[in-house]
C-alpha cells in the first residue's frame, strides 16, 4: 500500500456557486457552507455525497484541540475517513502531529480533501492514502512490510480519529440510537480494528452511552464528549484508550 499521489479534481467534485446550482437535498447544508469550511469561497470542493458528511470546521477545530491534549508519546494521528477533509484540515492546523496520516477509499472524495487541505495550506503536512482503511489498519499490525515505509508507524506512537459514515435503522429518529445498528460499521467494528491505540471515535449525538461505556479497557476510564454549535449538540466523541497502553 502506497501513499496517493496528488489526484485530479473529477466531475464529482464540485465548487457550487449559487444555491441554484446544487441539488434540491444539499441545499440545506449548501446555505451553512460558511460553517463547514470559513474559506469556502477559496474554492473548496465536494462531492456531492461528501456534503452530508463532513465535520463542520468550528466542530473540527474543537476536536482537533482535544486530540492535541493526548499524551505527549503520541506523535502520529491516523485519519480513518478523510471524507473532503474537515477534520484532516484541522489536525495538520493544529501543528501537534509529527505525521498525520488521512485515509479515504473514494477517489473523488481524496482528490476534494487534497485539494481543500491545499486551501488551507496545510497539504503538505498530510500523507494521503487512497485506500480501505480497514485494509490499512489490518496490515499495519499484521503485515507492515506490505505498507510503503512512510506508512509504516509505531502502533505505540499513534493514535486514531475515526469519523465513519453514519447510517442504519433509527440514528435520525431514535432517542439513543443503537450502535450495534449502525451502518456500514458499527462500534464492535470500530473498536476493533483500533483497539490497541487510543482512538476517538466521532458518533451520533445520540448515541448509546452504555455501550460505548463497554469499550473501556480494564478499569480505565472512556471520556465522551457531545460538540455543539449554536446550543446543539451535532455529534459526540468517545475518547477511548488503546489496549497497548
Ligand atoms: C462521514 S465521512 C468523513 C467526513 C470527514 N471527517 C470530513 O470532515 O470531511 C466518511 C467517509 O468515509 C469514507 N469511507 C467509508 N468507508 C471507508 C473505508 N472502509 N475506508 C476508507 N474510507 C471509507 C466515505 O467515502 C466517506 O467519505
Amino acid at each position: 500500500m502506497q501513499p496517493a499521489p496528488v489526484l485530479p479534481l473529477s466531475d464529482d467534485c464540485q465548487h457550487y456557486r449559487t444555491k441554484a446550482d446544487v441539488p434540491w437535498d444539499l441545499q440545506k447544508y449548501f446555505s451553512q457552507r460558511y460553517s463547514i469550511f470559513s474559506y469556502y469561497d477559496d474554492g473548496i470542493h465536494l462531492t456531492d455525497d461528501a456534503w452530508f458528511g463532513v465535520t463542520p470546521e468550528p466542530v473540527a477545530m474543537q476536536v482537533a484541540y482535544d486530540m492535541s491534549g493526548s499524551k505527549p508519546s503520541k506523535k502520529v494521528l491516523i485519519d480513518l475517513f478523510a471524507g473532503a477533509g474537515g477534520n484532516t484540515i484541522a489536525f495538520g492546523l493544529s501543528d501537534r502531529w509529527d505525521k498525520i496520516i488521512s485515509i479515504e477509499r473514494d477517489t473523488s472524495t481524496l482528490a476534494c480533501a487534497q485539494h481543500n487541505a491545499n486551501i488551507y495550506e496545510v497539504g503538505d503536512r498530510i500523507t494521503w492514502v487512497n485506500a480501505d482503511c480497514f485494509d490499512y489498519l489490518d496490515r499495519l499490525h499484521n503485515d507492515p512490510d506490505s505498507l510503503h515505509p512512510e506508512l509504516r508507524v509505531d502502533v505505540a506512537s499513534a493514535v486514531v480519529f475515526a469519523s465513519p459514515p453514519w447510517g442504519g435503522p433509527g440514528y435520525r429518529t431514535a432517542e439513543v440510537f443503537d450502535l450495534s445498528l449502525m451502518e456500514p460499521y458499527n462500534l464492535q467494528k470500530l473498536h476493533q480494528a483500533c483497539r490497541e491505540m487510543d482512538h476517538a471515535l466521532y458518533l451520533p449525538r445520540t448515541s448509546d452511552l452504555r455501550q460505548i461505556a463497554r469499550l473501556a479497557p480494564g478499569d480505565d476510564k472512556v471520556e465522551v464528549v457531545q460538540y455543539c454549535m449554536k446550543g446543539a449538540s451535532k455529534a459526540l466523541v468517545a475518547y477511548i484508550p488503546g489496549k497497548a497502553d
